[in-house]
Protein backbone atom coordinates (compact mmCIF):
# COMPACT_ATOMS: atom_id res chain seq x y z
CA UNK A 1 0.00 0.00 0.00
CA UNK A 2 0.80 3.56 -0.95
CA UNK A 3 1.03 6.10 1.44
CA UNK A 4 0.54 9.93 1.17
CA UNK A 5 3.15 11.94 0.94
CA UNK A 6 3.42 15.61 3.16
CA UNK A 7 2.96 17.67 -0.03
CA UNK A 8 -0.10 15.11 -0.58
CA UNK A 9 -1.63 15.57 2.69
CA UNK A 10 -0.60 19.29 3.25
CA UNK A 11 -3.25 19.98 -0.82
CA UNK A 12 -5.42 18.02 0.73
CA UNK A 13 -5.81 20.63 3.83
CA UNK A 14 -5.35 23.66 1.95
CA UNK A 15 -8.08 22.46 -0.65
CA UNK A 16 -10.46 21.80 2.09
CA UNK A 17 -10.96 18.46 0.87
CA UNK A 18 -11.05 17.17 4.84
CA UNK A 19 -13.35 20.40 5.97
CA UNK A 20 -16.29 18.68 6.57
CA UNK A 21 -15.54 17.52 10.26
CA UNK A 22 -15.63 20.64 11.22
CA UNK A 23 -11.84 21.76 12.21
CA UNK A 24 -10.45 24.27 9.29
CA UNK A 25 -6.67 23.93 8.57
CA UNK A 26 -4.53 26.88 9.83
CA UNK A 27 -3.90 29.21 6.80
CA UNK A 28 -0.57 28.47 5.37
CA UNK A 29 0.09 25.73 8.22
CA UNK A 30 2.33 23.18 6.97
CA UNK A 31 2.18 19.23 8.31
CA UNK A 32 5.79 19.59 9.79
CA UNK A 33 8.02 16.77 10.19
CA UNK A 34 7.25 14.14 7.26
CA UNK A 35 9.38 13.31 5.07
CA UNK A 36 9.46 11.54 1.32
CA UNK A 37 6.75 8.23 0.67
CA UNK A 38 8.74 4.99 0.22
CA UNK A 39 9.67 4.38 -3.24
CA UNK A 40 9.70 0.82 -4.62
CA UNK A 41 12.29 -1.00 -3.00
CA UNK A 42 12.58 0.84 0.16
CA UNK A 43 12.39 -0.59 3.83
CA UNK A 44 8.75 -1.23 4.91
CA UNK A 45 8.26 0.10 8.34
CA UNK A 46 5.10 0.69 9.67
CA UNK A 47 3.37 0.29 12.93
CA UNK A 48 2.28 -2.86 12.07
CA UNK A 49 4.98 -4.18 9.85
CA UNK A 50 8.71 -3.80 9.32
CA UNK A 51 10.74 -5.52 6.77
CA UNK A 52 13.98 -4.64 4.41
CA UNK A 53 15.15 -7.08 1.59
CA UNK A 54 18.99 -6.56 2.77
CA UNK A 55 20.23 -9.43 5.41
CA UNK A 56 22.03 -6.01 7.31
CA UNK A 57 18.34 -5.10 8.36
CA UNK A 58 16.82 -1.61 7.71
CA UNK A 59 18.59 0.79 5.70
CA UNK A 60 17.97 3.70 9.03
CA UNK A 61 19.98 6.73 7.53
CA UNK A 62 17.53 5.94 4.61
CA UNK A 63 14.63 6.30 7.08
CA UNK A 64 15.90 9.46 8.78
CA UNK A 65 15.56 11.32 5.50
CA UNK A 66 11.89 9.53 4.55
CA UNK A 67 10.77 10.02 8.15
CA UNK A 68 12.45 13.77 8.95
CA UNK A 69 13.93 13.47 11.82
CA UNK A 70 17.45 14.62 12.94
CA UNK A 71 20.14 11.93 13.44
CA UNK A 72 21.27 10.85 17.51
CA UNK A 73 24.93 12.25 16.34
CA UNK A 74 27.82 11.88 18.69
CA UNK A 75 27.37 15.56 19.53
CA UNK A 76 24.32 15.09 20.90
CA UNK A 77 25.50 11.99 22.65
CA UNK A 78 28.69 13.69 24.27
CA UNK A 79 25.62 16.92 25.15
CA UNK A 80 23.31 14.13 26.88
CA UNK A 81 26.68 12.68 28.12
CA UNK A 82 27.47 16.49 29.86
CA UNK A 83 24.28 17.63 31.00
CA UNK A 84 23.82 14.46 32.97
CA UNK A 85 27.33 13.85 33.97
CA UNK A 86 26.33 10.17 33.30
CA UNK A 87 27.89 7.36 30.76
CA UNK A 88 25.82 7.50 27.61
CA UNK A 89 23.70 4.05 28.09
CA UNK A 90 25.20 1.15 25.74
CA UNK A 91 22.27 1.76 23.41
CA UNK A 92 22.96 5.57 22.59
CA UNK A 93 26.87 4.48 22.33
CA UNK A 94 25.98 1.71 19.76
CA UNK A 95 23.37 4.14 17.58
CA UNK A 96 19.88 1.29 19.05
CA UNK A 97 18.78 4.91 19.72
CA UNK A 98 19.66 6.47 16.26
CA UNK A 99 17.05 9.40 15.34
CA UNK A 100 15.23 12.23 17.37
CA UNK A 101 12.59 14.88 17.07
CA UNK A 102 13.59 18.19 19.45
CA UNK A 103 16.05 16.51 22.07
CA UNK A 104 18.07 19.30 21.64
CA UNK A 105 15.23 21.67 23.48
CA UNK A 106 14.88 19.14 26.06
CA UNK A 107 17.88 19.68 26.83
CA UNK A 108 18.20 23.29 26.60
CA UNK A 109 15.20 23.59 29.00
CA UNK A 110 16.60 20.68 31.44
CA UNK A 111 19.72 23.18 31.59
CA UNK A 112 17.44 25.81 33.03
CA UNK A 113 16.10 23.63 35.96
CA UNK A 114 13.21 23.27 33.51
CA UNK A 115 12.03 19.33 34.25
CA UNK A 116 9.90 17.31 31.34
CA UNK A 117 8.79 13.93 31.94
CA UNK A 118 8.74 10.70 29.71
CA UNK A 119 6.07 9.10 27.98
CA UNK A 120 6.40 5.23 26.73
CA UNK A 121 3.75 2.11 25.93
CA UNK A 122 3.24 -1.15 24.99
CA UNK A 123 0.45 -2.44 22.96
CA UNK A 124 -0.26 -5.98 24.94
CA UNK A 125 -1.22 -8.66 22.23
CA UNK A 126 -0.14 -11.48 24.42
CA UNK A 127 1.43 -12.78 27.73
CA UNK A 128 4.47 -13.61 26.09
CA UNK A 129 7.06 -11.20 26.23
CA UNK A 130 10.35 -11.19 24.22
CA UNK A 131 13.89 -9.56 24.39
CA UNK A 132 12.74 -7.04 22.03
CA UNK A 133 10.42 -5.62 24.12
CA UNK A 134 12.49 -5.02 27.10
CA UNK A 135 15.02 -2.46 24.55
CA UNK A 136 12.47 0.61 24.88
CA UNK A 137 11.56 -0.12 28.69
CA UNK A 138 15.36 -0.70 29.32
CA UNK A 139 16.75 2.38 27.70
CA UNK A 140 13.48 4.50 29.52
CA UNK A 141 14.49 3.37 33.26
CA UNK A 142 17.98 4.54 31.89
CA UNK A 143 16.44 8.13 31.48
CA UNK A 144 14.37 8.29 34.42
CA UNK A 145 17.24 7.63 36.26
CA UNK A 146 19.33 9.86 34.78
CA UNK A 147 17.26 12.65 34.27
CA UNK A 148 15.10 11.88 37.81
CA UNK A 149 11.99 12.71 36.24
CA UNK A 150 7.97 10.83 36.14
CA UNK A 151 7.43 8.43 33.61
CA UNK A 152 3.87 7.10 32.34
CA UNK A 153 3.51 3.87 30.42
CA UNK A 154 0.37 3.92 28.47
CA UNK A 155 -0.74 -0.28 28.00
CA UNK A 156 -2.81 -0.02 24.65
CA UNK A 157 -5.40 -2.70 25.67
CA UNK A 158 -7.62 -1.22 23.46
CA UNK A 159 -5.69 -1.00 20.26
CA UNK A 160 -4.95 -4.62 20.84
CA UNK A 161 -8.90 -5.63 20.91
CA UNK A 162 -9.56 -3.44 18.01
CA UNK A 163 -6.64 -5.12 15.37
CA UNK A 164 -6.55 -8.83 16.71
CA UNK A 165 -8.92 -11.21 17.59
CA UNK A 166 -9.06 -11.27 21.19
CA UNK A 167 -12.00 -9.93 23.49
CA UNK A 168 -11.49 -7.05 25.86
CA UNK A 169 -11.35 -9.33 28.73
CA UNK A 170 -8.08 -10.99 27.12
CA UNK A 171 -6.44 -7.87 26.02
CA UNK A 172 -6.95 -6.14 29.49
CA UNK A 173 -4.99 -9.21 31.42
CA UNK A 174 -2.51 -9.09 29.19
CA UNK A 175 -1.96 -5.41 30.00
CA UNK A 176 -1.50 -6.49 33.52
CA UNK A 177 -0.03 -9.37 32.84
CA UNK A 178 2.41 -7.44 30.32
CA UNK A 179 3.30 -4.75 33.06
CA UNK A 180 4.62 -7.01 35.38
CA UNK A 181 7.74 -7.69 33.03
CA UNK A 182 7.90 -3.56 32.59
CA UNK A 183 7.91 -3.21 36.32
CA UNK A 184 10.40 -5.82 36.48
CA UNK A 185 12.89 -3.70 34.18
CA UNK A 186 13.15 -1.86 37.74
CA UNK A 187 11.25 1.38 37.50
CA UNK A 188 11.29 3.99 40.34
CA UNK A 189 7.46 3.48 41.58
CA UNK A 190 7.44 7.18 42.96
CA UNK A 191 7.95 8.03 39.57
CA UNK A 192 5.84 5.75 37.50
CA UNK A 193 2.64 5.37 36.44
CA UNK A 194 1.43 2.39 34.32
CA UNK A 195 -1.77 2.36 32.80
CA UNK A 196 -4.18 0.50 30.94
CA UNK A 197 -6.67 2.35 28.03
CA UNK A 198 -9.37 0.44 29.07
CA UNK A 199 -8.99 1.55 32.71
CA UNK A 200 -7.79 5.31 32.28
CA UNK A 201 -9.88 6.47 29.43
CA UNK A 202 -13.27 5.87 32.00
CA UNK A 203 -11.29 6.85 35.15
CA UNK A 204 -9.93 10.47 33.54
CA UNK A 205 -11.69 13.05 32.60
CA UNK A 206 -8.85 14.99 31.55
CA UNK A 207 -7.36 12.43 29.54
CA UNK A 208 -11.07 11.82 27.29
CA UNK A 209 -10.83 15.79 26.44
CA UNK A 210 -7.81 15.65 25.41
CA UNK A 211 -8.63 12.51 23.04
CA UNK A 212 -11.44 14.71 21.82
CA UNK A 213 -9.76 17.10 21.21
CA UNK A 214 -7.30 15.46 19.04
CA UNK A 215 -10.35 13.68 17.45
CA UNK A 216 -11.53 17.11 16.61
CA UNK A 217 -8.38 18.46 14.78
CA UNK A 218 -7.43 15.19 12.43
CA UNK A 219 -9.34 13.78 9.78
CA UNK A 220 -9.80 10.98 8.24
CA UNK A 221 -8.27 12.46 4.99
CA UNK A 222 -5.20 12.40 7.15
CA UNK A 223 -5.28 9.59 9.22
CA UNK A 224 -6.09 7.54 6.03
CA UNK A 225 -2.57 9.39 4.46
CA UNK A 226 -0.61 8.79 7.49
CA UNK A 227 -1.68 5.18 8.72
CA UNK A 228 -2.99 3.54 5.18
CA UNK A 229 -6.99 3.05 6.82
CA UNK A 230 -9.42 2.22 4.48
CA UNK A 231 -13.06 2.39 4.34
CA UNK A 232 -13.31 -0.83 5.49
CA UNK A 233 -11.69 -0.41 8.81
CA UNK A 234 -13.67 -0.40 11.79
CA UNK A 235 -14.24 3.37 13.02
CA UNK A 236 -12.17 2.51 16.40
CA UNK A 237 -8.96 1.90 14.68
CA UNK A 238 -9.49 5.42 13.19
CA UNK A 239 -10.12 6.72 16.07
CA UNK A 240 -7.27 4.99 18.35
CA UNK A 241 -4.53 7.44 17.07
CA UNK A 242 -5.94 10.07 19.28
CA UNK A 243 -5.54 7.80 22.17
CA UNK A 244 -1.89 7.40 21.51
CA UNK A 245 -1.49 10.95 21.55
CA UNK A 246 -2.99 11.83 24.56
CA UNK A 247 -0.41 11.13 26.99
CA UNK A 248 2.19 13.56 25.17
CA UNK A 249 0.07 16.03 26.93
CA UNK A 250 0.22 16.63 30.63
CA UNK A 251 -2.81 17.92 31.06
CA UNK A 252 -4.02 14.33 30.76
CA UNK A 253 -2.69 13.62 34.09
CA UNK A 254 -3.54 15.99 36.54
CA UNK A 255 -2.98 14.04 39.04
CA UNK A 256 0.64 14.38 38.72
CA UNK A 257 1.12 17.79 36.82
CA UNK A 258 -1.63 19.29 38.50
CA UNK A 259 -2.96 22.25 36.62
CA UNK A 260 0.26 22.28 34.70
CA UNK A 261 -0.47 21.93 30.85
CA UNK A 262 2.93 22.91 29.84
CA UNK A 263 5.32 20.38 30.97
CA UNK A 264 7.33 18.74 27.66
CA UNK A 265 7.35 15.32 27.10
CA UNK A 266 10.08 13.18 26.00
CA UNK A 267 8.82 9.72 24.25
CA UNK A 268 11.53 6.79 24.06
CA UNK A 269 9.95 4.35 20.96
CA UNK A 270 10.60 2.51 18.24
CA UNK A 271 10.62 4.47 14.93
CA UNK A 272 7.87 2.23 13.71
CA UNK A 273 5.50 3.81 16.56
CA UNK A 274 6.91 7.40 14.64
CA UNK A 275 3.63 7.93 12.36
CA UNK A 276 1.14 8.46 15.84
CA UNK A 277 3.25 11.17 16.98
CA UNK A 278 4.30 12.90 13.97
CA UNK A 279 -0.08 13.64 13.60
CA UNK A 280 0.74 14.28 17.57
CA UNK A 281 2.75 17.01 17.22
CA UNK A 282 1.00 18.59 13.96
CA UNK A 283 -1.92 19.23 15.92
CA UNK A 284 -0.27 19.80 19.80
CA UNK A 285 0.21 23.96 18.60
CA UNK A 286 -3.15 23.93 17.15
CA UNK A 287 -5.12 22.67 20.46
CA UNK A 288 -2.33 24.72 22.60
CA UNK A 289 0.27 22.20 23.86
CA UNK A 290 4.13 21.79 23.40
CA UNK A 291 5.42 19.06 20.49
CA UNK A 292 6.52 16.11 22.59
CA UNK A 293 10.15 15.33 21.73
CA UNK A 294 11.02 11.69 20.14
CA UNK A 295 13.86 9.26 20.47
CA UNK A 296 13.82 6.51 18.30
CA UNK A 297 14.99 2.80 18.10
CA UNK A 298 15.97 0.56 15.41
CA UNK A 299 14.22 -2.99 15.56
CA UNK A 300 15.14 -5.52 17.32
CA UNK A 301 16.55 -8.46 14.60
CA UNK A 302 14.70 -11.70 14.37
CA UNK A 303 16.75 -15.08 15.18
CA UNK A 304 16.27 -15.50 10.94
CA UNK A 305 17.61 -12.51 10.13
CA UNK A 306 17.71 -8.57 10.11
CA UNK A 307 15.00 -8.65 7.70
CA UNK A 308 11.91 -8.81 9.35
CA UNK A 309 12.08 -8.33 13.68
CA UNK A 310 11.62 -10.29 16.31
CA UNK A 311 7.84 -11.03 16.90
CA UNK A 312 6.19 -12.63 19.42
CA UNK A 313 3.79 -14.83 16.84
CA UNK A 314 6.78 -16.51 15.42
CA UNK A 315 7.82 -18.76 18.35
CA UNK A 316 11.44 -20.23 16.85
CA UNK A 317 12.25 -16.06 15.66
CA UNK A 318 12.09 -15.34 19.20
CA UNK A 319 13.60 -15.46 22.78
CA UNK A 320 10.67 -15.14 25.31
CA UNK A 321 11.10 -13.67 28.65
CA UNK A 322 10.08 -17.18 30.19
CA UNK A 323 12.51 -19.09 28.01
CA UNK A 324 14.46 -21.55 30.41
CA UNK A 325 18.38 -21.55 30.10
CA UNK A 326 18.11 -24.47 28.07
CA UNK A 327 15.09 -22.83 25.23
CA UNK A 328 17.99 -19.84 24.94
CA UNK A 329 21.10 -22.29 24.16
CA UNK A 330 18.85 -24.55 21.91
CA UNK A 331 16.97 -21.61 20.09
CA UNK A 332 20.38 -19.81 19.56
CA UNK A 333 22.25 -22.81 18.29
CA UNK A 334 19.55 -23.69 16.61
CA UNK A 335 17.90 -20.79 14.29
CA UNK A 336 19.87 -17.63 15.05
CA UNK A 337 21.54 -16.85 11.59
CA UNK A 338 25.18 -16.84 11.03
CA UNK A 339 27.04 -14.59 9.15
CA UNK A 340 29.80 -16.80 8.99
CA UNK A 341 31.50 -19.29 6.29
CA UNK A 342 30.27 -23.09 5.88
CA UNK A 343 33.36 -24.87 7.04
CA UNK A 344 35.61 -24.23 9.46
CA UNK A 345 38.39 -24.35 6.81
CA UNK A 346 36.90 -21.40 4.84
CA UNK A 347 36.18 -19.15 8.12
CA UNK A 348 39.34 -19.54 9.49
CA UNK A 349 40.60 -18.42 5.90
CA UNK A 350 37.89 -15.38 4.93
CA UNK A 351 36.42 -14.75 8.54
CA UNK A 352 32.71 -13.66 9.25
CA UNK A 353 30.44 -10.70 8.68
CA UNK A 354 29.36 -9.61 11.50
CA UNK A 355 26.96 -6.81 10.16
CA UNK A 356 24.74 -9.73 8.93
CA UNK A 357 25.23 -12.34 11.99
CA UNK A 358 22.49 -12.48 14.35
CA UNK A 359 24.45 -13.40 17.72
CA UNK A 360 26.95 -10.50 16.96
CA UNK A 361 23.87 -7.76 16.66
CA UNK A 362 22.44 -9.28 19.23
CA UNK A 363 25.48 -8.87 21.76
CA UNK A 364 25.84 -5.57 20.52
CA UNK A 365 22.52 -5.00 22.66
CA UNK A 366 23.31 -6.68 25.51
CA UNK A 367 27.14 -7.12 26.16
CA UNK A 368 28.13 -4.10 28.32
CA UNK A 369 31.59 -3.95 27.24
CA UNK A 370 32.93 -2.03 24.61
CA UNK A 371 35.95 -3.41 24.25
CA UNK A 372 34.65 -6.66 24.72
CA UNK A 373 32.30 -6.34 22.09
CA UNK A 374 35.23 -4.92 19.61
CA UNK A 375 37.56 -7.59 19.88
CA UNK A 376 34.63 -9.96 19.07
CA UNK A 377 33.78 -8.14 16.26
CA UNK A 378 37.70 -8.31 15.01
CA UNK A 379 37.88 -11.89 16.09
CA UNK A 380 35.11 -12.95 13.91
CA UNK A 381 35.68 -10.75 11.25
CA UNK A 382 39.48 -12.43 10.76
CA UNK A 383 38.07 -15.92 11.40
CA UNK A 384 40.07 -16.29 14.67
CA UNK A 385 36.55 -16.72 16.51
CA UNK A 386 33.97 -19.22 15.08
CA UNK A 387 29.96 -19.39 14.95
CA UNK A 388 29.76 -22.19 17.83
CA UNK A 389 31.79 -19.56 19.72
CA UNK A 390 30.26 -16.29 19.21
CA UNK A 391 26.78 -17.94 19.73
CA UNK A 392 28.37 -19.45 23.27
CA UNK A 393 28.99 -15.87 24.09
CA UNK A 394 25.82 -14.80 23.55
CA UNK A 395 23.99 -17.77 25.36
CA UNK A 396 25.99 -17.08 28.12
CA UNK A 397 25.18 -13.13 27.56
CA UNK A 398 21.29 -14.11 27.50
CA UNK A 399 20.96 -16.86 30.17
CA UNK A 400 21.90 -14.95 32.95
CA UNK A 401 19.93 -11.46 31.94
CA UNK A 402 17.31 -13.71 31.43
CA UNK A 403 17.28 -15.34 34.73
CA UNK A 404 17.59 -12.11 36.95
CA UNK A 405 14.67 -11.06 35.04
CA UNK A 406 12.54 -13.90 35.93
CA UNK A 407 13.83 -13.72 39.29
CA UNK A 408 12.59 -9.95 39.53
CA UNK A 409 9.51 -10.38 38.02
CA UNK A 410 8.65 -13.28 40.33
CA UNK A 411 9.12 -10.52 43.43
CA UNK A 412 6.63 -8.31 41.80
CA UNK A 413 2.97 -8.92 43.34
CA UNK A 414 -0.09 -8.10 42.75
CA UNK A 415 0.00 -5.39 44.96
CA UNK A 416 2.82 -3.35 43.31
CA UNK A 417 1.24 -4.05 40.12
CA UNK A 418 -1.92 -2.52 41.49
CA UNK A 419 0.56 0.41 43.46
CA UNK A 420 1.78 1.40 39.91
CA UNK A 421 -1.40 0.93 37.77
CA UNK A 422 -3.58 3.02 40.42
CA UNK A 423 -3.88 7.24 39.48
CA UNK A 424 -1.99 9.10 41.80
CA UNK A 425 0.17 11.91 42.76
CA UNK A 426 4.31 11.12 41.76
CA UNK A 427 7.24 12.79 42.77
CA UNK A 428 7.37 15.95 40.11
CA UNK A 429 9.05 19.59 41.07
CA UNK A 430 8.67 21.36 38.01
N1 LIG B 1 1.13 1.20 19.84
C1 LIG B 1 2.18 0.69 20.67
C2 LIG B 1 2.33 -0.83 20.43
O1 LIG B 1 1.56 -1.45 19.76
C3 LIG B 1 1.94 0.94 22.13
C4 LIG B 1 2.18 2.38 22.54
C5 LIG B 1 1.24 3.25 23.01
C6 LIG B 1 3.43 3.08 22.55
N2 LIG B 1 1.81 4.46 23.31
C7 LIG B 1 3.13 4.38 23.05
C8 LIG B 1 4.74 2.73 22.21
C9 LIG B 1 4.15 5.34 23.20
C10 LIG B 1 5.75 3.69 22.36
C11 LIG B 1 5.44 4.99 22.86
O2 LIG B 1 3.26 -1.42 20.94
Amino acid sequence: MRLMTCDEINDMRVSGQDYKAGCPPVDGEMLEDHGAAPEDGDDQVDPWSVSSSSAKGVDYDKLIVRFGSSKIDQELVDRIARVTGKTPHRFLRRGVFFSHRDMHQILDAFEKQKSFYLYTGRGPSSEAMHVGHLIPFIFTKWLQDVFDVPLVIQMTDDEKYLWKDLSLDECHRYAVENARDIIACGFDVNKTFIFSDLDYMGASPAFYRNVVKVQKHVTFNQVKGIFGFTDSDCIGKISFPAIQAAPSFSSSFPQIFGERTDVQCLIPCAIDQDPYFRMTRDVAPRIGYPKPALLHSTFFPALQGAQTKMSASEANSSIFLTDSAKQIKNKINKHAFSGGKDTVEEHRKCGGNPDMDVSFMYLSFFLEDDDQLEKIRQDYSSGALLTGELKKCLIETLQPMIAAHQERRRLVTDEIVQQFMSPRKLHFNC
